[in-house]
């Protein structure tokens, strides 16, 4: 993604606001990479998940997408197709209650062209459910209702698999999966990267799961990627204060230090989206009197960028 933005219009013909749901947003996911996208609600994650799949348009910037061997994916429907596939949040919303599982996978073979016969689609249905750990004899005459939540989000993700895609966008895919399974459903995922090469967007808010699953890690807030780098960077050597008071919330082993909350949600989504400056200047332990009124510029500094003035300061980065 170049530079990459997303404005939304809101309220009323009188008072209309503009909202940057994604600014200025750039990354490049890698192949064989797991790339996490975190932060609060409202950020602007699946508003950046629906843009690389192409639900929407971004206003500004580009968006280009390589196959897994390499070549760039041209054309919408290519895109649909081969390019990239979603995973979401609910297994049980992905798939209508009144309908056989299964004629989610026939339908998504026959709608893509992926294979000529019945038999032939048996074949590449039954390859891609082998790879989550299912088969289709285990889904065969089901409905959603007759799995478990982890069974039916491997489904859903089987599914996404079915037409070779380079890319799985995965918006908060465990999140609704109980607890004792999502460890399982993580591994799922490195297993694929690892033996298809395959690359996944994981989209979150658990930053325990980013830590476990990802190699590299965005952290969101208002519209902007304030940090970026490796996992361990990122969120175990933070350099934002924003991912600092992230960390202090994320549950320790200690039992005397969980859920120190110290983020304060003070200051209302709109009016953070609207400010000028930094966006987190608000509710910035350290924020300056610059903070309030100029855009922070993107500082790479000990292997991880953070979008911070506090940083050119502190450390006399440029
Ligand atoms: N179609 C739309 N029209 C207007 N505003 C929108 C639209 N979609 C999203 N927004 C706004 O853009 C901002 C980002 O929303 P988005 O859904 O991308 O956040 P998110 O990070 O995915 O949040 P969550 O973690 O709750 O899923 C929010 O302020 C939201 O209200
Ligand atoms: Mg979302």
């Amino acid at each position: 993604m170049r530079d990459v933005s997303k404005i939304f219009h809101m309220g009323s013909m009188l008072s209309r606001i503009r909202i940057t749901a994604v600014e200025h947003v750039s990354f490049r996911v890698g192949p064989g990479e797991i790339f996490g996208l975190a932060g609060e609600s409202g950020c602007g994650k699946t508003t950046l998940a629906r843009m690389i799949l192409g639900f929407e348009e971004p206003t500004s910037g580009t968006i280009a997408l390589r196959g897994r061997d390499g070549q760039p994916i041209v054309g919408r429907r290519a895109w649909r197709r081969a390019g990239v596939q979603a995973v979401f949040q609910n297994p049980f919303e992905t798939f209508n209650p009144l309908r056989q599982v299964e004629r989610y996978f026939f339908e998504t073979v026959q709608n893509y062209g992926l294979a000529g016969n019945r038999a032939e689609a048996l074949e590449r249905i039954e390859r891609a459910l082998q790879m989550v750990g299912l088969s289709y004899e285990a889904i065969a005459g089901r409905y959603p209702a007759e799995f478990s939540g982890g069974q039916l989000q491997r489904a859903s993700i089987a599914r996404a698999l079915l037409s070779e895609p380079s890319l799985l966008i995965a918006d908060e895919p465990v999140s609704m999966v109980d607890a004792s399974i999502r460890m399982s459903i993580m591994n799922l995922f490195r297993d694929l990267v690892d033996r298809l090469g395959v690359s996944v967007v994981y989209i979150t808010h658990d930053l325990a799961t980013a830590y476990y699953v990802c190699d590299r890690i965005a952290i969101m807030f208002r519209g902007n990627i304030v940090a970026m780098g490796n996992v361990d960077k990122v969120l175990m050597e933070p350099k934002h204060p924003y991912v600092r008071l992230l960390m202090e919330c994320v549950p320790q082993t200690d039992p005397k230090k969980r859920w120190r909350a110290k983020v304060q949600l003070s200051a209302s989504e709109t009016e953070e989206y609207l400010r000028a400056g930094c966006k987190f200047a608000g509710r910035c332990p350290h924020a300056m009197d610059i903070c309030k009124q100029e855009v922070p510029e993107e500082i790479y500094f000990e292997g991880q960028m953070a979008k911070c003035h506090l940083l050119r300061v502190s450390q006399g980065v440029q």
